[in-house]
C-alpha cells in the first residue's frame, strides 16, 4: 500500500499540464460558493496562484510530516485576517475543491486512492487550522 505522499506525488504527475489554468477556476467556484465574501477578493488574479499552490505543499508537507507546516498554518491564518474571519469548515470547503478539481481533470490517469490520500491530509490540515490560537492583535473583522 503506497504512502499518501508517494499517491499525492504520483497525482500530480498525473494531472501534469492539466495544472495550468486551475487556480483561475479554483477561484472562480470559491467566490461564486461564498458569495458573502466577494467584496474581500480585492486582487483574485495576485493571489489565486500563490494560494493554490502553497495549498498544495502544506497537504504534501503534512504528508512527508515536514516540520514546518505548524507555521506555516499559523502564518496563512494570520495572513487570512487581513481578509475575513473564515472558519474551519471553509478551509474544508476550500481543500475539497482544490481535490475534485484535481481529479476531475486528471480524468482518468488520476491514480486510484489518490483523492482518498489527498482527503486524509486535507482532513488533519482541517483540524490543525481548528487548533490554531486567534491572533489576539488583530481586530475581529465586522
Ligand atoms: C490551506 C488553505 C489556504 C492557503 C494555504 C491560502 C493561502 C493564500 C495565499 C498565499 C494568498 C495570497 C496572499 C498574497 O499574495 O498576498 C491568499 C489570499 C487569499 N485567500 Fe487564501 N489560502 C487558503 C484558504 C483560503 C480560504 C478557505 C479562503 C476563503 C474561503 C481564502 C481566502 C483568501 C482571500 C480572500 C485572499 C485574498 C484574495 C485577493 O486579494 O483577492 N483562503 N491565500
Amino acid at each position: 500500500m503506497p504512502s499518501d505522499s508517494a499517491l499525492m506525488e504520483a497525482s500530480l504527475a498525473a494531472l501534469g499540464d492539466r495544472y495550468d489554468g486551475m487556480a483561475t477556476e479554483l477561484f472562480d467556484r470559491l467566490i461564486a460558493d461564498h458569495p458573502h465574501y466577494t467584496p474581500v477578493f480585492l486582487n483574485p488574479e495576485a493571489a489565486r496562484e500563490r494560494m493554490t499552490s502553497e495549498t498544495l505543499e502544506a497537504m504534501l508537507g503534512l504528508a512527508a510530516a515536514e516540520p514546518w507546516v505548524d507555521l506555516a498554518v499559523t502564518n496563512f491564518i494570520d495572513l487570512h485576517h487581513n481578509y475575513a474571519d473564515f472558519t474551519a469548515p471553509d478551509y474544508a470547503a476550500w481543500l475539497a475543491l482544490v481535490i475534485a478539481t484535481m481529479a476531475r481533470r486528471a480524468g482518468s490517469d488520476w491514480p486510484e486512492g489518490a483523492s482518498a490520500a489527498w482527503q486524509r491530509q486535507a482532513d488533519a490540515l482541517t483540524a490543525k487550522v481548528a487548533t490554531v490560537t486567534r491572533n489576539r492583535e488583530v481586530p475581529v473583522r465586522p
